[in-house]
């Protein structure tokens, strides 16, 4: 049993829905993703809560269920691609969590994201340069939050997971 969480943030198509479920089965420990928690309080899809009552909305009840479980322990977290805009909800990711950072090339990203069309975010621009001008807006944001980095591109769920997993025990070093 770990006394901390862990935080996946990074990009829409980074992988982190299913690197927390991997994460969640190697790791015996049980998976919160903050998009689901939003939609359980909000009684409605993402797309809706965007569509009926705005993206302000949608970041305000987002702050909320990111305060709701900044004390979470013994959990894997999975963070809406947003979630780092907001420099309180890095504050709170942070508590008692290692953030992992999932990286992927903008390419890879519409790769995995070019045949879903539930990103309100990405809905009537799924592109390579608003991939690239979106990210690029975030980087820092995400950086800032991140104790791990790990490139995803090229790699199966399972190997992220596994990466992740080592490195955390090699005491979660940046270096590869
Ligand atoms: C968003 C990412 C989505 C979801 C919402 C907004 C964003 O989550 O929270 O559509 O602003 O990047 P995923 O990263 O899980 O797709």
């Amino acid at each position: 049993m770990v006394e901390y969480s862990i935080a996946l943030i990074g990009f829409m198509g980074s992988g982190k829905s299913s690197v927390a479920k991997a994460l969640s089965h190697s790791l015996r420990l049980n998976v919160l993703d903050t998009d689901v928690l939003i939609e359980e309080k909000m009684k409605t899809s993402i797309s809706e809560i965007f569509e009926k009552y705005g993206e302000e909305k949608f970041r305000e009840v987002e702050k909320e269920v990111v305060e709701n479980i900044k004390n979470e322990k013994n959990s894997i977290i999975s963070c809406g691609g947003g979630v780092c805009l907001n420099p309180q909800n890095i504050v709170n990711i942070r508590e008692n969590k290692l953030v992992v950072l999932l990286d992927a090339s903008d390419g890879v990203i519409l790769e995995r994201l070019k045949e879903d069309s539930s990103r309100p975010i990405l809905k009537s621009n799924l592109n390579i340069e608003t991939i690239e001008k979106i990210k690029a807006q975030r980087k820092e944001s995400y950086h800032k939050a991140a104790d791990l980095i790990v490139d995803t591109d090229n790699k199966t769920v399972l190997e992220i997971a596994d990466e992740i997993i080592i490195r955390i025990m090699k005491g979660h070093s940046n270096e590869n």
